[in-house]
C-alpha cells in the first residue's frame, strides 16, 4: 500500500491567498494594513533565513512587515523596552520574537512581555492557559498547520486515536491540546514513554515532533494511519546535506494511509498560519 501525501506547500499557498484577501478587504473598506513586527536577536544561521522568508511572505500578501534585527549582546533591558514600543504601536499588530535567544536572555520573561492579542506566536502564557482551557486565544502556528491538514484530510477527528510524540511547549503540548478540542483520545508520549512503539503502534493519527531524524519508521505505523511529521533535521547526504523529517518516509509511506512530507508537509503551513493569525489579531483589535 503506498499513502495519500498531504500537500502542505500547496495548501499553504491557498491559505496566503486567503489572506491576501482579507488583507486587501481590510486596506478597502477600513483602511488598515496589517502588520507584522519580527524581532531577531544575534546572528543564528537558521533564524535568519526563517526571519528572512517571513518578512518576504509578509509582504507578498499585502501587509506590513516590520523587522527589528538587534545584536547578540543585547541586554534584556533594551529587548523589553523595544517590545514595551510595539505592544503600543497601533500599526503592529502582530509580534514575533524569534526563538532560540542567545543565552543571557530570560526567554519566559521576553515571550510574557508581549501584549497577548499581539502574540502571533500563542507563546503568552495567557494564551496557552486560554488555548488549554478551550477558550479563544492566538494558537501556535506549527500545531495549527497541522491540525489544519488533519481537518482537511478526514473532515471530523471525532474519537480517533491521537498520538503525538514530543512534549515541547512549541508543538507537543498545544497540538495535543487542539486535537483534544477536536474531541481526539490524545497520548502525549516523549523519550521515556515505555513500549513508544507499541504505543504509536495503537493511533490514528500520529504527530511526530521529536527533533530526531527519521525516528518513527514503518513497522510502527498502524495499516492506515495519519502521520504529520513535523520535523525538520539536516543530516549529511554525501558532500552535501539533506532535509528529513522524524518520520522515516520510505517506510511509513508503505503503511500509512496518509502521509506528509519533508519538505513541503507542515513546513510551509507554520508560516502561512503566522500570517492568517495577525490577520485574526489585526480584526479583533479593531473590532
Ligand atoms: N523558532 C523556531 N520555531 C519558532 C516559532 O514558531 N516561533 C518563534 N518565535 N521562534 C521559533
Amino acid at each position: 500500500m503506498s499513502a495519500d501525501i498531504i500537500d502542505g506547500k500547496a495548501f499553504a499557498a491557498k491559505v496566503r491567498e486567503k489572506v491576501a484577501t482579507h488583507v486587501a478587504r481590510l486596506k478597502e473598506e477600513n483602511g488598515i494594513t496589517p502588520g507584522l513586527a519580527v524581532v531577531l536577536v544575534g546572528e543564528d544561521p537558521a533564524s535568519q533565513v526563517y526571519v528572512r522568508s517571513k518578512g518576504k511572505l509578509t509582504t507578498e500578501v499585502g501587509m506590513n512587515s516590520i523587522e527589528h534585527k538587534l545584536g547578540a549582546d543585547t541586554s534584556e533591558a533594551d529587548l523589553l523596552s523595544l517590545i514595551a514600543q510595539l505592544n503600543a504601536d497601533p500599526a503592529v499588530h502582530g509580534i514575533l520574537v524569534q526563538l532560540p535567544l542567545p543565552d543571557h536572555l530570560n526567554e519566559d520573561l521576553v515571550i510574557n512581555s508581549i501584549e497577548p492579542a499581539k502574540d502571533v506566536d500563542g507563546f503568552h502564557i495567557s494564551n496557552v492557559g486560554l488555548l488549554g482551557t478551550g477558550q479563544k486565544s492566538m494558537v501556535p502556528c506549527t500545531p495549527l498547520g497541522c491540525l489544519m491538514l488533519l481537518r482537511d484530510y478526514h473532515g471530523s477527528l471525532s474519537g480517533m486515536n491521537a498520538v503525538v510524540i514530543g512534549r515541547s511547549n512549541i508543538v507537543g503540548k498545544p497540538m495535543a491540546n487542539l486535537l483534544l478540542g477536536d474531541s481526539c483520545t490524545v497520548t502525549i508520549a516523549h523519550s521515556r514513554t515505555q513500549d513508544l512503539q507499541d504505543v504509536v503502534r495503537g493511533a490514528d493519527i500520529v504527530v511526530a515532533a521529536v527533533g530526531r531524524p527519521e525516528m518513527v519508521t514503518g513497522d510502527w505505523i498502524k495499516p492506515g494511519a495519519t502521520v504529520i511529521d513535523v520535523g525538520i533535521n539536516r543530516i549529511p547526504n554525501g558532500e552535501k546535506t539533506k532535509l528529513v523529517g522524524d518520520v522515516d518516509f520510505a517506510s511509513a509511506s508503505q503503511v500509512a494511509g496518509a502521509i506528509t512530507p519533508v519538505p513541503g508537509g507542515v513546513g510551509p503551513m507554520t508560516i502561512a498560519c503566522l500570517l492568517a493569525n495577525t490577520v485574526t489579531a489585526c480584526c479583533r483589535a479593531n473590532g
